[in-house]
């Protein structure tokens, strides 16, 4: 069978962000900006490093800016233009030129299972990725490249996987898993649980939000009963998925920053202030002479 490669990238967007209130009541959370971009094109911009070409968002009521946000801008091109901010106007313009991207609603957040669950036909038979844009990884290369680069070896479904401490595995799927034979950063997934109680977790390998599937795992939602907090949960259409193929998790190299949560977003925005080639230095400066 010729390798199947990863063309598609799905996007889930359509959570309320709670936990950003009052910023996002009218302003979509994947629309935070770390330091000048929104979050959403971090996702972006990783699944066209990763070789995607075509990119699924997942979107509900309320979320059309992130549409506008990948679409031209007339006018503002024209007023770019006309000033001659040229370095302005052509980052405006290549945001527009990132990638195929497509909108499929979600119309009640029914979990993420039933959000992945919305790319079905526009995915179709084919393995694809899903990205969570509140995970951010600053990673080189890419987290997802890294997994696809896993998947050339593997052609099976991979997540991404990191090791988190003590009772952190709550918030998160997690993984019981043994080592792969040759490969030190893949392990073989025997069974996964949804934000288990730490006492019963199988181990710290936590998931994170980024996972190439096959196209079997919409089967396997499609009869999926709601699970840990009522909701669709793609860690059980995944435990479902076991009993028909194998499944990777991978431990990528880089730093993931838990940016929908306050503190991870704070943790995130400092970091790539730090890095930033325009403020970088002088925000360093700056920092020096706080007194915490
Ligand atoms: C989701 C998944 C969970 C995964 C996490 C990664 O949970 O259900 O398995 O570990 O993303 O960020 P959420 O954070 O949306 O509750």
């Amino acid at each position: 069978m010729t390798p199947q490669t990863i063309r598609k990238a799905v996007i889930p967007a359509a959570g309320f962000g709670t936990r950003f209130l009052p910023a996002t009541k009218a302003t979509p959370k994947e629309m935070l900006p770390l330091v000048d971009k929104p979050l959403i094109q971090y996702g972006v911009e990783e699944a066209v490093a990763a070789g995607c070409t075509d990119i699924i968002i997942v979107t509900g009521r309320g979320k059309t800016t992130m549409e506008d946000h990948f679409d031209r801008s007339p006018e503002l091109e024209a007023a770019l233009g006309a000033r001659g901010k040229t370095e302005l106007l052509q980052l405006v313009q290549s945001i527009a030129s990132l990638a195929r991207i497509s909108y499929v609603r979600q119309p009640d957040a029914l979990g993420l299972g039933h959000a992945v669950l919305m790319a079905k036909e526009l995915v179709g038979q084919e393995p694809f990725a899903v990205i969570l844009p509140d995970d951010i990884v600053d990673a080189q290369p890419g987290c997802l490249a890294q997994m696809v680069a896993a998947f050339a070896e593997t052609q099976a479904t991979i997540l991404g996987t990191e090791w988190v401490e003590g009772d952190a595995i709550s918030l998160y799927g997690c993984l019981d898993c043994t080592p792969h034979p040759t490969n030190p950063r893949l392990v073989a997934v025997n069974n996964l649980v949804e934000k288990p109680r730490p006492q019963e977790a199988p181990s710290q390998n936590a998931i994170i939000g980024r996972y190439i599937l096959t196209p079997r795992i919409f089967a396997m939602i499609e009869q999926l009963t709601p699970g840990t907090g009522g909701e669709l949960q793609l860690t059980d259409a995944l435990r479902a998925l076991l009993k028909y193929e194998q499944i990777y998790g991978f431990h990528y190299q880089g730093q993931r920053y838990d940016a929908g949560d306050k503190l991870g977003f704070l943790k995130a925005t400092v970091d790539f202030a730090l890095q930033h080639d325009a403020v970088g230095p002088a925000f360093r400066n700056w920092l020096r002479t706080q007194k915490f």
